[in-house]
């Protein structure tokens, strides 16, 4: 729905004017899981958003709907114990308790949530919906919060009410998304270098249609493996009277081949993936900024290489993905994208021949698996804010 047409819609069912924001999706381009241990990522903000039409009330209470959902919800704003419902209002609920805890005014509002961010699909539907609504109700509030504060506030919405322990990208992304650019982010000290993409590539994004959930315990799992695996290296280190670690992005090829003997196998092939893809990510920056399509074509291989045998948040659908468009004329690179178990793969393709990659690789997967995938030919978008009719 456009935003003209949600507005008329927010009419209908509240009654009233009222402000639309929107927050869109990201794709990673490469860095993958290294944003939780204080790694380097490379996302870019995607061309579907969530919006969220918002006006206020004053009635102490939040009433959501959504054009997706078929039940409204209400939140008291005044709940001492507010509990999550394991459902979509989870990510609207987390956000509005965090920014009361961050002693922002509270006022009683009408929201109406329009997603077209794909769910469950790897391009953050969830991080969308949580800065839109941030946005919306700091507009209800008249408060002012800077981007970065949003976007881990947003994190902490998820990690806290929702129980992900997911990293910053996908809310650093929805919010600092530029056209054209792509996002080297130090998810330790939040210093972000945009990069131009060239504008003859197109970003072709492939769902296997197999869902993920990233809430899932394994999401969860390899982030206890990768603490656990940096207190080792820290005890390591400190024992030795070397720099301190305190994520795996402190740790170095040369501590892996010194110290890996002593981690399990498990440990040492998740540690192995998140130094080898730090390095990746910065070496990719210098491929895309030097125009070196087919380096970072071949450093996306290898981080999915290193997904699905080291850090082993792969999939059989993923694989063949990756596999089939490895033979499609015009595709520089392929890897998956974003927490794993499913969704979707991002490829890298020049623009001229992106059409034609589309369609081949839709009938190829579906020859391959019996499952008709969908296909999204993107450019790099804009980060969040209000949305004009
Ligand atoms: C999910 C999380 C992110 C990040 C990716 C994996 O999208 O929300 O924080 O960890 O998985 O790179």
């Amino acid at each position: 729905m456009d935003v003209k047409s949600l507005k008329a819609e927010f009419g209908k069912r509240f009654g009233g004017a009222c402000n639309v924001f929107r927050a869109p999706g990201r794709v990673n381009l490469i860095g993958e899981h290294t944003d939780y241990n204080d790694g380097y990522v490379m996302p870019v903000a995607i061309e579907f958003d969530t919006f969220v039409a918002c006006a206020e009330t004053g009635d102490g209470k939040l009433s959501l709907q959504s054009l997706q959902e078929p039940k409204p919800a209400e939140f008291h704003l005044h709940e001492s114990e507010p509990q999550p419902l394991h459902n979509w209002t989870d990510y609207v609920q987390g956000v509005l308790l965090q920014l009361k805890r961050d002693g922002q005014t509270q006022r009683g509002a009408n929201l109406l949530v329009d997603g077209h961010v794909p769910i469950g699909a790897g391009l953050s539907s969830s991080a969308a919906l949580e800065v839109a609504t941030a946005l919306a109700l700091l507009g209800v509030s008249g408060e002012e919060l800077d981007r970065a504060a949003i976007a881990k506030l947003c994190q902490r919405a998820e990690n806290e009410f929702v129980g992900s322990r997911c990293g910053i990208m996908d809310q650093f992304a929805s919010l600092y998304g530029r056209a054209g650019k792509a996002l080297l982010l130090d998810c330790r000290s939040l210093e972000v270098r945009f990069i131009p993409i060239p504008q003859d590539v197109s970003l072709v994004i492939c769902n296997t249609m197999v869902k993920h959930s990233i809430a899932s315990g394994e999401y969860n799992r390899r982030r206890a493996e990768c603490e656990s695996a940096a207190r080792y290296f820290a005890e390591q280190h400190s024992a030795q009277q070397h720099s301190r670690v305190e994520a795996l992005r402190d740790v170095t090829e040369d501590d892996l081949l010194q110290y890996g003997g002593g981690l399990s196998d498990v440990l040492f092939r998740r540690t192995r993936h998140i130094v080898t893809e730090n390095a990746r990510v910065l070496a990719a920056a210098g491929a895309l900024e030097s125009g070196n399509l087919s380096a970072f074509g071949q450093l996306m291989y290898e981080s999915h290489r290193s997904l699905k045998n080291d850090f082993e948040v792969s999939c059989p659908e993923l694989d063949i993905m990756v596999d089939l468009a490895a033979n499609i004329p015009g595709n520089y690179g392929s890897r998956m994208t974003g927490g794993g178990f499913g969704g979707c793969t991002i490829n890298l393709v020049a623009k001229e021949m992106a059409e034609k990659f589309a369609e081949q690789i839709a009938n190829d997967y579906r020859s391959a698996t019996q499952i008709r995938p969908t296909i999204y030919i993107t450019d790099a978008a804009n980060g969040a804010g209000p949305a004009v009719s």
